[in-house]
């Protein structure tokens, strides 16, 4: 099955396939080719070039995209999609004065959600979720990291990492599972850290590892959740059984975690909304993606992640959604690009990047996805007929995209 798309006013994100990401400097520049063309074959982009150099082809079908862009899908490798029900009066809550970590301490929050999710059923939650995945490939999406973290129990843990393995398996779109146990301590846990600590390790992740239920293991490193001590513990863990960490770090404090994150060659660190010189240094010459997450400092006013400096220093950076039930109900990754541009001050090249190729890296598939690359998946986005690719973040309320394709098939 052949598809070729002529006369693409401009294919972005054109690259050769070793390159896995891109940093510093290097973000600043978006390979591209005018009025160009894209031959598919099956699931994969088989060839492409200028419509100078169109080769003579019969495809199966043939579509002319005049006026339009072509990018490959957004890589959103930051998500906690499943999760059951909402947040909304947390969200009044808010904006009548009350703060995120007050809404924590009086037991709301992560807990107002695992005890929501407990509650419900998996077919239900698998319902409420399949949902927000196909409200997400609309808009973009072509790969997804998905996390747990709402379950806080072994059963609920399970249960949401069985929800993300049917997604994965019933959706033509990639999809990485991580399992964030450690995501808050459950009340049941509360005079007894240890204890919940001992259950992630030795009830939970052999489980989770004997039925393939997860790709990555993640930890929220933070004051008043988890300590670096305990973060290390639980990395250390997870690697035992084979899972990458990909950690969340930095959202309210520095405390080392991005040290740490380094230290145990995870793939990515998450958040980085405060960011001390000390950190930054930290990230140089590692293999570990630093990952902003605009969103969230939007819906709940918290710093933007200081992405000049850290591209100043050499540093990649990616951009993903966090869409969850409590800082960020949205997953609208071309909302995220945009706010990277209008707030962070990325260019639109830089943004670009971050949301492509280094977004494919941060889950482990930039091989395979994240580029207009011979031989990586079809997973692609048409946009309207616009006059350039600065309107993606310019037009920012705007929904640009016309069509997208997975697998080589317009979904
Ligand atoms: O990435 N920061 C930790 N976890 C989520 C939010 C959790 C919640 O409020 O439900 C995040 O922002
Ligand atoms: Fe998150």
């Amino acid at each position: 099955m052949t598809t070729l798309i002529v006369n693409i006013k401009e294919l972005l994100q054109v690259r050769e396939n070793s390159v896995l990401k891109v940093s510093g400097a290097e973000m600043a520049i978006l390979p591209t080719i005018k009025n160009a063309f894209l031959l598919i074959k099956d699931d994969l982009i088989a060839d492409f070039g200028s419509m100078d150099n169109l080769p003579k082809i019969i495809a199966d079908t043939t579509i002319d995209v005049s006026g339009k862009i072509i990018l490959p899908s957004w890589c959103d490798s930051h998500t906690h999609i499943v999760y059951a029900g909402n947040r909304e009066q947390e969200f009044v809550d808010r904006i009548n004065g009350m703060t995120y970590e007050e809404i924590a301490n009086r037991g709301g929050g992560i807990l107002n959600s695992a005890k929501k999710l407990n509650e419900t059923s998996e077919e239900e939650i698998y319902t409420q979720s399949k949902a927000r995945l196909e409200e997400v490939i609309r808009l973009g999406t072509g790969a997804v990291e998905i996390k747990s973290g709402y379950g806080l129990t072994v059963d609920g843990e399970l249960k949401m990492l069985r929800v993300i393995k049917k997604l994965s398996q019933n959706y033509p779109i990639a999809i990485k599972a991580t399992f964030l146990g450690a995501h808050a301590f459950p009340a049941a846990f509360k005079e007894n850290k240890k204890g919940y600590i001992d259950c992630i390790v030795n009830k939970m992740l052999p489980e989770i590892a004997k039925n393939k239920l997860a790709d990555f293991i993640d930890v929220f490193c933070e004051s008043g959740y988890f300590s670096v001590e305990e973060t290390e513990q639980i990395m250390n863990a997870g690697i035992a059984f084979g899972l990458k960490p990909k950690i969340h770090v930095n959202q309210f404090n520095s405390i080392g975690g991005i040290q740490a994150g380094v230290k145990y060659n995870a793939l990515s660190v998450d958040h980085l909304e405060i960011m001390t010189p000390e950190d930054i240094e930290a990230l140089k010459n590692s293999e570990t993606m630093p990952v902003a997450l605009p969103s969230c400092s939007y819906f709940l006013s918290i710093p933007y992640t200081p992405a000049r400096n850290m591209i100043a220093a050499g540093l990649p950076l990616a951009l993903a959604t966090d869409y969850n039930p409590g800082s960020t109900p949205s997953g609208n990754m071309n909302f995220v690009v945009a706010t990277a541009c209008i707030k962070m001050k990325m260019t639109p090249e830089e943004a670009i990047n971050a949301a492509t190729i280094n977004g494919a890296y941060a889950m482990g598939i930039s091989e395979t996805h994240g580029s207009i690359t011979k031989g990586k998946k079809a997973n692609l986005i048409i946009t309207k007929t616009i006059p350039s690719y600065y309107q993606l973040p310019y037009a920012f309320g705007s929904n640009l995209i016309d069509s997208v394709l997975l697998n080589g098939k317009i979904y």
